[in-house]
């Protein structure tokens, strides 16, 4: 597992995060190639940290930022707070910052709901079933092979994430009329903004 490290949070650059119906969101991404694991590639997940961090959110995904690669970050720990009442300056504290390249679930097990949300679907929350226990494998920004176990939120988190990479959005884990409703209503507020 990847060290923590406090200045993720604090140093970066803020991304643009596509919203839907921005096709990049529907687009199965490439695998990251073994020559891509470098300098580079450690700075998008910095970055990618850092606009989660900020937007804030505890999942991004790699196409969400606009590129087709089979990335993302995770953090459900980490606390955020004003700086004062009212204040729209946070502090943020106690980072568990999780780099996922190239994901692949194995074993699924187990039933849970929880009501997820998604920076690339403003405003909307919805209860989605998952499976409740997962073990993930993946590759670090070192291109390690790596094995995770994650229950409860870590893995519902990490199976949004994923699906992002196979170019699905939560909603489209809804029922038929649940989900042309709000795809719908995101392309009116989509028409409404521009
Ligand atoms: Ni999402």
């Amino acid at each position: 597992m990847e060290k923590i490290i406090e200045n993720y949070a604090l140093e970066g650059k803020l991304l643009d995060i596509h919203t839907y119906p921005d096709p990049v969101l529907t687009k199965v991404a490439e695998e990251v190639a073994p020559e891509e694991f470098n300098q580079e590639l450690k700075e998008l997940c910095k970055n990618m940290l850092y606009t989660m961090y900020h937007a804030p959110g505890i999942g991004l995904a790699a196409p969400q930022i606009g590129i087709s690669k089979r990335i993302f970050v995770v953090d459900i720990d980490y606390d955020r707070e004003e700086t004062a009442e009212g204040s729209d300056e946070y502090t943020l504290s106690n980072f568990q910052p999780e780099v996922f390249i190239n994901p692949v679930i194995k074993n699924k097990e187990g039933e849970i709901t929880y009501q997820e949300g998604c920076l690339s679907l403003p405003g909307i929350y919805e209860d989605v079933k998952r499976f409740e226990n997962i073990v993930v494998e993946y590759q670090n920004t070192d291109g390690e092979k790596l094995e995770m176990n994650a229950d409860e939120l870590l893995s519902i988190c990490i199976q949004h994430e994923n699906d992002h990479l196979d170019g699905i959005v939560f909603i489209d884990r809804l029922s038929g009329l649940k989900k042309s409703f709000f795809k719908k209503k995101l392309l009116k507020q989509k028409r409404l903004k521009s």
